[in-house]
């Protein structure tokens, strides 16, 4: 919050500095100004927007802000507009927030228009087609319908484009061809579908893509990897389906610091080529930061705009789970969410040389095998969810090693062993462990006894449902195991007590015992 409010105190700074410098140099070209005041008389403005909480929220100034518009004064000096310093011609028009509703618009050669954090619900299926200058183009938040404007193909200087939060649908034109100079496409929170489009790989500028939220339907787009400008891809929340495939090239996105692919259907093994290669993601330091307030606001305000009714502008509190605020802004955001897809088998080593990363969600996958010790390197991690997936073995000890660790989520997992302590480990509550059944030693109220629990509680209903191996298998499995038992102990009994027999079996009485504890409590 703290953050935001500086930020727009600068731009607000700034801002003010460029009127004064207009208003120094040049005034206004009156058939400029006319066209403005005429374009106001056409402006509806939807009054109860004001009091609305969810724009209040999140908007630096809501007011109307062509309203203070004086004919017979300079127009570069109006709230909103920008003049060229040197032509003196209007360039760039700004009535963000301004509580505009459909149906107002003509599209002048404006370089910028920010028409962000409105009400407007035009189709704009076949708008800016008599505009070839336009730059920057923000219609980010609002209620536009209709499909993505084609004509856009004739903006060939645009370099901005964010049309995220908005009702626009069916598939994206293979247009992005022309678009070589965009650096920045946000269409989070559409409702776009079908497959990427593969002329994207042709806006080789391109610093920040999101289609996040949307309902694409495609394989990973490994040919985005030409994009080496990339910094943040975000595609969650679609329907990418299949195996990453495991790319031999060397140069595969060696900028990206974010790398949010969740909630899709993605499968087969983590991308180990693609953590390989996030060579920027190894650097610890300010190079990357530069891009987080940017993708704050873009991404994650959405995300969390359609989670949470209302929301403040702390939105990093998704990162890192909903309920936990961040202590302190963190100067890099270098992240990487692949949760919530059908990613299966072992957590590559290769996690734990990202050594600038802060947050990473491997989550509600089917992962395996044991939590990589090398994790234990990840020194600036705030953030480590590896909740609801099969890991087995016990918590490295080298987890302690991280001292900026905030949230630890290792929830429904098969972990064993004794919890280890100290340092942030004593902060966690026994929420981070819970359906873990080998784990023992605080925060859960069972002890370890020689590094085993020294009692089991049952396992939860949505452990059983997740990975198909609940109570009642386990039961069967007790029971055949009685049968078995019973019957070996018979032979065991009537031939004498072969050596091999009792070190086999010697484990797994234990365990037979445990079982019978665990049936014991839940019925
Ligand atoms: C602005 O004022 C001039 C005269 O000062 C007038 O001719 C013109 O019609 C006015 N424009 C608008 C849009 O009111
Ligand atoms: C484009 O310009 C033509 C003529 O200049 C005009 O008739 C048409 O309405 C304009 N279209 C849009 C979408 O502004
Ligand atoms: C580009 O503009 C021309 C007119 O200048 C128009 O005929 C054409 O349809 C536009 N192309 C696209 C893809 O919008
Ligand atoms: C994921 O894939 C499965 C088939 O493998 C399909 O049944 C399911 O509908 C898909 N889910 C989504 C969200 O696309
Ligand atoms: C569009 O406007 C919103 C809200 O003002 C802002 O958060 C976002 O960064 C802008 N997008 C671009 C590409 O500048
Ligand atoms: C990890 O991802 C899951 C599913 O996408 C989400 O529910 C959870 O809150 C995330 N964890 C953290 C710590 O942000
Ligand atoms: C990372 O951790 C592993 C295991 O804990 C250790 O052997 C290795 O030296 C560490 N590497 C770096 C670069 O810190
Ligand atoms: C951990 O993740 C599970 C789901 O995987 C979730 O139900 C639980 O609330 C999370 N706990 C914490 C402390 O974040
Ligand atoms: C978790 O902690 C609470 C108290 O903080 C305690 O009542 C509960 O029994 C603990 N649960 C487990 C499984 O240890």
């Amino acid at each position: 919050m703290m953050l935001v409010v500086v930020r727009v105190g600068v731009c607000v700074h700034i801002f003010m500095l460029f009127h004064f410098a207009c208003l120094a140099s040049h005034s206004c070209h009156p058939e400029e100004s006319s066209a403005l005041l005429h374009l106001r008389t056409q402006l509806i403005t939807n009054t109860t927007f004001y009091e609305d909480n969810y724009y209040v929220n999140r908007c630096p100034y809501i007011y109307p802000k062509m309203r203070m518009w004086a004919n017979g004064t300079d127009c570069c000096s109006w709230m909103g507009v920008t003049c060229d310093s040197l032509s003196g011609h209007v360039i760039g028009l700004d009535l963000s927030c301004s509580g505009l509703v459909g149906h107002q618009f003509p599209w002048h050669q404006f370089q910028y228009l920010d028409l962000s954090f409105n009400l407007m619900d035009d189709d704009i299926s076949s708008f800016f087609c008599n505009t070839t200058s336009l730059e920057v183009i923000n219609l980010s938040h609002n209620r536009f319908t209709g499909t993505f404007p084609q004509c856009l193909a004739n903006c060939s200087y645009l370099t901005d484009l964010d049309l995220q939060m908005n009702n626009l649908h069916d598939t994206l034109p293979d247009i992005f061809k022309h678009l070589d100079q965009l650096e920045t496409l946000n269409l989070n929170g559409n409702q776009f579908k079908g497959l990427l489009p593969k002329s994207l790989s042709n806006s080789i500028n391109l610093v920040d893509l999101d289609l996040g939220n949307n309902q694409f339907e495609d394989t990973f787009p490994n040919w985005l990897q030409n994009l080496s400008t990339l910094e943040i891809l975000v595609l969650r929340g679609n329907k990418l389906y299949g195996p990453i495939a495991n790319l031999k090239s060397e140069n595969i996105f060696p900028i990206l610091i974010i790398f949010d692919i969740s909630c899709n259907n993605l499968s087969g093994s983590l991308p180990k080529a693609y953590i390989q290669n996030f060579q920027a993601m190894k650097i610890v330091g300010d190079e990357v930061q530069r891009r987080l307030v940017d993708y704050i606001d873009t991404s994650f305000g959405a995300i969390v705009g359609n989670i949470l009714p209302e929301y403040d502008n702390s939105v990093i509190a998704t990162v890192k789970g909903t309920n936990t605020p961040f202590a302190k802004i963190p100067t890099t955001f270098v992240n990487i969410d692949l949760s919530e897809n059908k990613f299966e088998g072992e957590i590559p080593d290769d996690f734990g040389e990202l050594h600038g990363l802060i947050g990473l969600n491997l989550s509600h996958n089917r992962l395996v095998g044991n939590i990589p010790h090398s994790l234990g390197n990840l020194t600036n991690l705030e953030s480590l969810d590896l909740s609801s997936n099969m890991l087995t073995g016990d918590i490295p000890t080298e987890l302690a090693n991280l001292n900026f660790l905030e949230v630890l989520n290792l929830s429904q997992n098969q972990l064993v062993g004794p919890i280890p302590r100290g340092k942030q480990f004593d902060t966690f509550s026994n929420n981070s462990y819970e359906g873990n059944m080998g784990l023992c030693g605080l925060p859960l109220s069972v002890q370890c006894n020689n590094n085993v629990p020294l009692q089991q509680y049952p396992p939860s209903s949505e452990a059983e449902d997740k990975f198909g191996f609940g109570w009642k298998p386990v039961a069967i499995g007790y029971a055949c195991g009685m049968v078995l038992g019973i019957g070996l102990g018979f032979y065991v009994f009537s031939i004498g007590k072969p050596q091999w027999l009792v070190i086999m079996f010697g484990g797994k009485r234990i365990k037979r015992r445990r079982r019978g504890n665990r049936r014991a409590r839940t019925t």
